[in-house]
């Protein structure tokens, strides 16, 4: 291919999409080039599929140049657009939140399940603990039009990216967002149905193991939780039986390193009836869910 040859929006994709591929942590070179650039022209992904042939002018070019620089020294592509879809919505997000995850959508069905049988007799009361962009209490709000949620985090930047997302999807009047660690500021009354947590569970033991793009971009607090990533865990399960109503339940996701003493916490709980857990489309144990015993 000639120097001369015009960058053509399927010329700049090819290239780009071969470049990304010898960088190691690029999972998705093609998608990553084509989301960057549709963010570089301010278009949707799908119309790149018709402007194959277009020229990119100077600027838009420049403007994704600088996009790929950055995703090839590993930073994710949804802080790069500022934005993730989970659920099917659109979330704001920028270094101080996680990146929402698809697994975590599990633990939003298995609270949906449970939330909507409460439902039938009155307005849900949750609590989504480390909530980050809120997409976990802004989605059951969104999904549960009575659901009035309380949405905690210790980092008040990401508290403030969450408030932004609740704004964006018209939930700000059902989910209030509270600085606090885990549930020490709500009162120890039983007035919750459900607690909600996908928390920190990564264990300092494991950081030589993590992928450079979420060890380098993400936040720590949102990740690591003590040195075997159950610090979190072990409070949240300490914590809970006093804010639950009894016959509420607690659903808190983990990843497959933590899940057997994670299990073992809520299992040796004399406030819990036995923990099931929920496996995710990897087979993978995602979602502990335990009821709070009656009194
Ligand atoms: C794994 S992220 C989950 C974010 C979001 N809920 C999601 O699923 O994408 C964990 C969150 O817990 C917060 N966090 C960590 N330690 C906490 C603590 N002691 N109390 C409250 N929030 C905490 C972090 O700031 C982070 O936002």
């Amino acid at each position: 291919m000639s120097a001369e040859e015009p960058w053509t929006v399927g010329r700049l994709l090819k290239w780009t999409a071969d470049y990304l591929q010898q960088q190691k942590h690029a999972d998705s070179p093609r998608l990553d080039a084509e989301l960057l650039l549709a963010q570089a022209l301010g278009c949707k992904r799908i119309e790149l599929y018709t402007r194959f042939d277009e020229v990119v002018a100077d600027e838009p070019r420049g403007k994704f140049r600088g996009l790929v620089k950055q995703r090839a020294s590993g930073m994710p592509v949804a802080y790069l657009l500022g934005r993730k879809e989970f659920y099917s919505r659109d979330f704001k997000v920028t270094q101080d939140v996680l990146i929402p995850r698809p697994e975590t959508e599990h633990l939003v069905i298995a609270a949906l399940d449970r939330l909507r049988e409460i439902a039938k007799s009155g307005a849900p009361q949750i609590c989504d603990v480390g909530t980050g962009s809120g997409c976990i209490a802004i989605t059951l709000a969104k999904e549960l039009k009575t659901l009035q949620a309380t949405a905690v985090d210790i980092s008040p930047a990401a508290l403030q990216i969450a408030q932004a997302n609740a704004e964006k999807h018209e939930v700000a009047d059902r989910v209030v967002f509270v600085e606090s660690d885990l549930l020490n500021a709500l009162d120890e009354q039983p007035t919750l149905d459900v607690i909600v947590s996908n928390p920190p569970y990564i264990g300092l033991v494991e950081k030589p193991t993590l992928p450079r793009d979420v060890l380098e971009f993400e936040p720590h607090a949102a990740l690591f939780s003590g040195e075997d990533g159950l610090d979190a865990i072990r409070e949240l399960v300490a914590q809970a039986p006093s804010r639950l109503k009894p016959g509420g339940w607690l659903l808190i996701e983990f990843g497959p390193i933590v899940a057997e003493a994670a299990t073992a916490i809520v299992a040796g709980s004399p406030h819990f009836e036995p923990p099931t857990v929920e496996k995710d489309l990897a087979k993978l144990p995602r979602v502990l869910i335990a009821r709070r015993k009656a009194d």
